[in-house]
């Protein structure tokens, strides 16, 4: 190889060790401006975070106070995770003095939080799921963070935070950490989806895929089948007419995170409908169900609670629930077509598209 040759290769793999998190945004906004700089910034914190908490996870086993329950029950009816509790204060404490972020809303809190010292500089609140799928933490199995960016509207310094109740298309900023064998972090900020891989040895995020598109189709299909006598006919035929076609796999590992990660690559549908008790489902909206719609949204897919585009919903309280079906655009169409076909049988659904 020639000289000059090796030299470029040579400045292209540096050029990619060196393209980190900030950098990325910065280079995505094609700006110095002070609100690219804030953004950047505020995806530093980010990354910051999710180090702290795939530090703690990875050595889970080996260290008191990591695994098991607090015997707390939160605001979700749910009960608590000591990692839970853990993950939660590490988002709180990146943002502190960061004159970034002056609320943080989060699934473990009842209300949101304040950060006075950031107020009212700080124009965004951060909305997150501090860890995703908590159940596996305990057998050391794949689990996320998800979060959140809006802007703040308003001089709300300490009440309801009601500027958050508004529809998903609000969102300045969306992404997930996968905490699997590796450490993923995927983010969009309106231009596209980005995932950067950590590479433990520089402590550092570093891109590894770049705008990500969701297949238009897949073979996927991420459910729990669990509940299928829970759910509406109309879901229970979409499972049916799933099982007599050929080309469908079940995957589903109990976080949220890993389940749409696979879809990115592979294409298909995750759903986690209503059921006849709780007729919103499970899965919360600011935090959870957003946030993952403006990733599939950004990655050509989509997102839908069966009736509506997720991102158009907008939510009664902080901490509402929605049905939600994401994943590659025709999935997400034909469970659509059944749930809007309503309990009409099988074969006249079918026969009803084709
Ligand atoms: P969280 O741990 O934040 O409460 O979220 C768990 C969610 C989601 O990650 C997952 O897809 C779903 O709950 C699993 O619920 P089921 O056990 O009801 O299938
Ligand atoms: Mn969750
Ligand atoms: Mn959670």
């Amino acid at each position: 190889m020639a000289d000059l040759d090796r030299h470029e290769v040579q400045e292209q793999a540096l050029d990619r060790d060196c393209t980190t998190l900030s950098r990325h945004v910065l280079q995505q906004l094609h700006s110095f401006s002070s609100q690219a700089q804030d953004l950047s910034a505020i995806m530093n914190r980010i990354g910051l975070a999710a180090k702290l908490i795939a530090r703690r996870l990875s050595r889970a086993g080996l260290m008191e106070g990591v695994l098991g329950f607090t015997g707390d029950v939160n605001v979700q009816g749910e009960s608590v995770k000591k990692m839970d509790i853990y993950a939660n204060e590490v988002f709180i404490s990146v943002f502190k003095q960061s004159g970034l972020v002056c609320r943080l809303a989060s699934e473990e809190m009842e209300k949101p939080y304040y950060i006075p010292e950031n107020c009212p500089i700080g124009r965004y609140t951060l909305l997150y799921d501090p860890i995703d799928g908590s159940s596996n933490v305990d057998i050391n199995l794949n689990v996320g963070s998800i979060f959140s960016i809006r802007q703040q509207e308003g001089n709300d310094i300490d009440g309801e935070a009601e500027d958050l109740l508004q529809d998903g298309r609000k969102q300045v900023a969306a992404g997930y950490v996968l905490y699997g064998p590796s450490t993923v972090l995927v983010y969009s900020i309106g231009t596209g989806v980005h995932a950067f891989t950590l590479d433990p040895s520089l402590g550092e995020f570093i891109l590894s895929n770049e705008n990500i598109q969701v297949p238009q189709h897949g073979p996927i299909y991420s459910v729990n089948e669990g509940n299928f006598w829970q759910w509406d006919e109309s879901l229970r035929n979409y499972i049916r007419y799933v099982h007599r076609q050929e080309g469908y796999t079940a995957r589903y590992g109990g976080a949220l995170v890993g389940d749409i990660h696979r879809i990115f690559s592979q294409g298909g549908v995750f759903l986690y409908p209503g059921t006849v008790k709780k007729p919103e489902g499970k899965l919360r909206l600011l935090y959870e169900s957003a946030p993952l719609a403006f990733l599939m949204e950004q990655a050509g897919g989509r997102a839908s609670t069966g009736i509506q585009n997720i991102l158009d919903v907008v939510p009664e309280k902080l901490h509402s629930r929605a049905p939600l079906i994401i994943g590659s655009i025709e999935d997400v169409a034909m469970v659509e077509s059944f749930i809007q076909k309503g309990t009409k049988t099988l074969d006249e659904t079918v026969m009803a598209r084709s």
